[in-house]
């Protein structure tokens, strides 16, 4: 499908607002839900984190998330097009999010391929009694933190699997490849996860577990990392202020609902989130009660232990065990895939309209690059290491850092909150008040400014999980300078593609001018 746009070429869509809809749900859902939600809501005040979580899905993420809708539908572009087309300068905030895409990219999917080796791994419990020896002694062949070129050949096969398979489907384009991906995949994966949900919530002790992630901690409230990881999780989970929402967006009709459409993807993504959880702890739950130990007990709650080490021991333990790991490993790779569909869109895009290249050459080159990289960091004997560290630096300080520039550049520099706000108003059936504003200008950058310092304060104080600093400063700031280089380098080099200064957004700044109210 495509549309004439007013730059004189073809834009794609989607086929419709429905395969709008569950793309971006494929982008919102994904290792953020399943890997991370349990581990963080856990550690955070359990049931009461449900409280900082809803303020900020409220206060950041529906805004923003509309915030990257606007941008995108109206200035038709990837993040750095359409963020140029709004304010010249800020092209920059553009390639800074597309830096952001790559480098998620490139561990998001080491990731996927573990969950990949490990959803085969789960017919014959493969991983035997001691899974943590298994995942990082057997599988990962993980030394300690350091540099390593020692390609480990269980993660590279599966990982190239991935790539393969993300070239394939970018080259295909929105519609044909990208939309029919999420069209499959997404109720795919909520039968899939809904089943294990089900039986995991009638296994002997579930309600233990259950127990255990809702039962409030009121006094974690008072903790502001406790909000931190609030803002945090609610970011990477809705895949917002890195450029994803901007470009899938972009190929979206110009008369399409947009405020209704990311009501309903919000929702969507918190609620595969609760139930994530929900399905996770009855598992810790049923694992507890078979050694006989109290939930708080067991070891790993968080990151990917929790997913590789964990609940390998939950499935080991549970009669019918290869179909429940089939299930949990099966979705997380769906959900993973389907998301780093969008985070690669998102670069490739913003390629081939800064080069003017097809489609298809954008696809197989950033494909590629993203591949070599993310081999040879990831799918080495360091790669654990990386993955975390760089993970850790990407989201607490990239994604917040961008979320807060969007937002400043947006509202103060080019002053166009007001213009966006009418423009979603006169396409969406669910309108904007002013507040909106005033969350995006203020509170949001605000807010997030203060976490961000708190943050650095910390990892300069404490540094990150007892890493040495030469690591930290390589993989952590090395990441957050890069992001910033590839941010500079990229807005200078001149364009080739796209940029038609003939390019008007639709509808007019007259017509939305008329509209006020
Ligand atoms: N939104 C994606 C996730 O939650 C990136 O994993």
């Amino acid at each position: 499908m495509t549309e004439t746009g007013t730059t004189g070429g073809q834009r794609q869509t989607w086929t419709s607002n429905r395969g709008f809809i569950l793309a971006a749900i494929g982008s919102a859902v994904g290792l953020g839900n399943i890997w991370r939600f349990p581990g963080v809501a856990y550690d955070s005040g359990g049931g009461a984190f449900l409280i900082p979580y809803l303020i900020a899905l409220v206060t950041a993420g529906l805004p923003i998330l509309f915030l990257d809708y606007a941008i995108g539908q109206r200035f038709r572009g990837s993040a750095p097009l359409a963020l140029r087309r709004l304010w010249r300068k800020a092209e920059v905030i553009g390639w800074f999010q597309t830096m952001l895409l790559f480098i998620i990219s490139v561990y998001y999917a080491a990731v996927i391929a573990w969950a990949l080796s490990y959803f085969y791994f789960s017919f014959g419990n493969k991983w035997g009694s001691d899974t943590a020896s298994f995942f990082v002694d057997d599988y990962l062949q993980a030394s300690e933190p350091g540099i390593s070129s020692e390609l480990v050949a269980g993660v590279a096969w599966p990982l190239a699997l991935v790539w393969v398979a993300i070239i394939i489907v970018l080259a295909l384009g929105i519609a044909g490849g990208v939309e029919k991906v999420n069209v499959i995949g997404i109720p795919l994966l909520v039968l899939g996860f809904g089943a294990l949900v089900i039986r995991a919530v009638t296994l002997p002790g579930a309600a233990d577990g259950l127990n255990a992630l809702f039962t409030p901690d009121w006094g974690e409230l008072g903790n502001l990392n406790v909000w931190i990881a609030a803002y945090s999780q609610i970011f990477f989970s809705m895949s917002i202020a890195f450029g994803i929402m901007i470009a899938y967006s972009s190929f979206q009709r110009r008369r399409s609902n947009m405020t209704s459409s990311g009501l309903v993807v919000g929702f969507a993504n918190s609620s595969f989130e609760i139930l994530a959880g929900i399905g996770v702890f009855s598992a810790l739950g049923f694992l507890a009660h078979q050694e006989g130990v109290g939930v708080a007990d067991l070891e790993g709650l968080t990151g990917p232990i929790l997913s590789f080490v964990t609940f390998p021991a939950v499935i080991s333990e549970m009669p019918g065990s290869a179909l429940f790991g089939a299930l949990f490993f099966g979705s997380l790779v769906i959900a993973g895939f389907t998301s780093l569909v969008s985070l690669v869109v998102g670069v490739s895009v913003a390629i081939q309209e800064k080069f003017g290249l097809s489609q298809r050459v954008a696809a197989v080159v950033v494909g590629v690059v993203c591949a070599v990289v993310s081999f040879g960091l990831f799918a080495t004997t360091t790669g654990l290491f990386a993955l975390d560290t760089v993970d850790m630096f990407a989201n607490n300080i990239g994604v917040v850092s961008s979320a807060i520039a969007m937002c400043v550049a947006v509202v103060w520099f080019a002053r166009k909150g007001d213009l966006l706000r009418l423009h979603l108003n006169s396409v969406s059936t669910f309108e904007l008040g002013k507040w909106w504003l005033p969350l995006i200008g203020v509170f949001a950058p605000v807010f997030l400014l203060v976490m961000m310092i708190q943050k650095i304060v910390d990892v300069i104080n404490n540094g990150y999980e007892g890493y040495p600093d030469w690591y930290i400063n390589l993989f952590g700031w090395g990441t957050v300078a890069l992001a910033v280089i590839g941010a500079i380098v990229g807005t200078a080099i001149s364009w080739r593609g796209r940029d038609d200064p003939a390019f008007r957004p639709w509808p007019s700044v007259d017509f939305l001018e008329g509209q006020k109210r």
